[in-house]
C-alpha cells in the first residue's frame, strides 16, 4: 500500500472515531446549518488553478443571487486576500481569542462575499485541545448565518489539511488540467479517497483546455482509468478555457469574472454556477469573437 494511502486510511480512521466522540456530546467540528453548502475545491498537483476557480465561483454564484463565503484554507499563501483586492489583519485562528468574534475576522470582499483568511491557521486548528476545538467550532458555526454557500479553497495534494476539509465537506471540486502529471495525481487523489470512504461526492473540473474536445479527450481517459483500476466513472462538473484573461486580471487583483465577464474563461465558469444551482450539466460554451480571432490567426 503507498505511503499516500495508508496516510489516508489512517486519517479516516482517526476521524470516524472523533466523529463518533463528537456524536456522543451532540456536536461535529465543521458543522453548520443543514441548509448550508460546503463546497472544497482541491487539487492533487498545486498551480493547476484552485484559486482562481474558488474566487471566481464564489465571485459568481453571489452575483447569482446566492450569498457566498469563501474560506482560504490554502496555507501559506494569501491568494484569496490578492485576488479579493485587499489586504486582511485577522485569520481563522484569531477566534480563539475570547474577544474576536466572528465578525471580526470576515472581511468583505468583491460583490458583497464574505471571506476568511486561513494563512497558516488551519496547521494550528489540528493541534487545538479539545476546548479550543468547542470554542472554534461554535464560532465556525455562525458562518451559515453569512453565507448559504460556503467554499473552502484548500491546498494542493493529500496532506492531513486537505484531507480533513475533504472528508468534512459535502461536496468537492477536483480541479485538473490537460497535462498527463497533473492527470496522474488527480487521479491518485481519487484513488485514495474512494478505497476508503463510500461517499462519491467528487466532481472534476478540467481548468486550462484549450477546445472542447480537448476536454471530452481528457475526460474520457481519465474515465476509462479509473474504470479500469477503481471500478468507478468519476462525475464531472465541466471546464474552464486556457484564457489571457485570467493572468490579466490577476495583475489587477480583481476576479476576471467581474473584470472581464465575456472573456471564455468568464464565461466557462457562469456556466459552471449555473450547473452548480441547477444540477444540470454544464452546457457547451463558445469561445466566442476571441475564439474566432485566435482561430483565425492560429493561436
Ligand atoms: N483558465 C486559466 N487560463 C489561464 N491561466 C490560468 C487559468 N487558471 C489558472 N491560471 C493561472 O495559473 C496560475 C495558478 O493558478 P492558481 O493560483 O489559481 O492555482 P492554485 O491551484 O490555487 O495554485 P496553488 O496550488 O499554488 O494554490 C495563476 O497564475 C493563474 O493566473
Ligand atoms: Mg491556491
Amino acid at each position: 500500500m503507498s505511503d499516500q494511502a495508508s496516510r489516508l486510511r489512517n486519517l479516516v480512521e482517526e476521524r470516524a472515531q472523533e466523529e463518533a466522540k463528537a456524536r456522543e456530546i451532540g456536536e461535529l467540528y465543521f458543522d453548520v446549518a443543514e441548509d448550508t453548502r460546503v463546497i472544497a475545491i482541491t487539487s492533487g498537483k498545486g498551480g493547476v488553478g484552485k484559486t482562481s476557480l474558488a474566487v471566481n465561483l464564489a465571485v459568481g454564484l453571489q452575483l447569482a443571487g446566492q450569498k457566498v463565503m469563501l474560506i482560504d484554507a490554502d496555507i501559506g499563501m494569501a491568494n484569496v486576500n490578492l485576488l479579493m483586492g485587499s489586504v486582511t489583519n485577522r485569520s481563522l485562528i484569531d477566534l480563539l481569542n475570547d474577544d474576536i468574534e466572528l465578525e471580526d475576522v470576515v472581511e468583505n470582499g468583491v460583490e458583497g462575499v464574505k471571506y476568511i483568511s486561513g494563512v497558516a491557521a488551519i496547521e494550528a486548528t489540528l493541534n487545538l485541545n479539545r476546548n479550543e476545538q468547542k470554542k472554534l467550532h461554535k464560532k465556525l458555526s455562525r458562518c451559515s448565518e453569512f453565507a448559504n454557500i460556503i467554499i473552502i479553497d484548500t491546498g494542493a495534494g493529500l496532506n492531513r489539511n486537505v484531507i480533513e476539509f475533504i472528508l468534512a465537506a459535502e461536496e468537492v471540486l477536483l480541479i485538473t488540467t490537460p497535462e498527463p502529471t497533473a492527470h496522474a495525481d488527480a487521479y491518485a487523489v481519487i484513488k485514495a479517497y474512494t478505497t476508503y470512504t463510500e461517499r462519491r461526492n467528487i466532481k472534476l473540473v478540467i481548468n486550462r483546455i484549450r477546445e472542447e474536445e480537448e476536454y471530452e479527450d481528457v475526460a474520457e481517459k481519465m474515465n476509462q482509468t479509473t474504470k479500469k483500476f477503481l471500478g468507478i466513472s468519476i462525475d464531472y462538473l465541466g471546464y474552464i478555457y486556457d484564457d489571457k484573461a485570467v493572468l490579466e486580471a490577476v495583475h489587477r487583483q480583481e476576479p476576471f469574472i467581474t473584470a472581464n465577464p465575456k472573456s471564455p474563461a468568464a464565461r466557462c465558469v457562469s456556466a459552471l454556477v449555473k450547473s452548480l444551482l441547477s444540477g444540470e450539466r454544464m452546457g457547451s460554451v463558445s469561445k466566442g469573437w476571441r475564439g474566432f480571432l485566435d482561430r483565425l490567426f492560429g493561436y
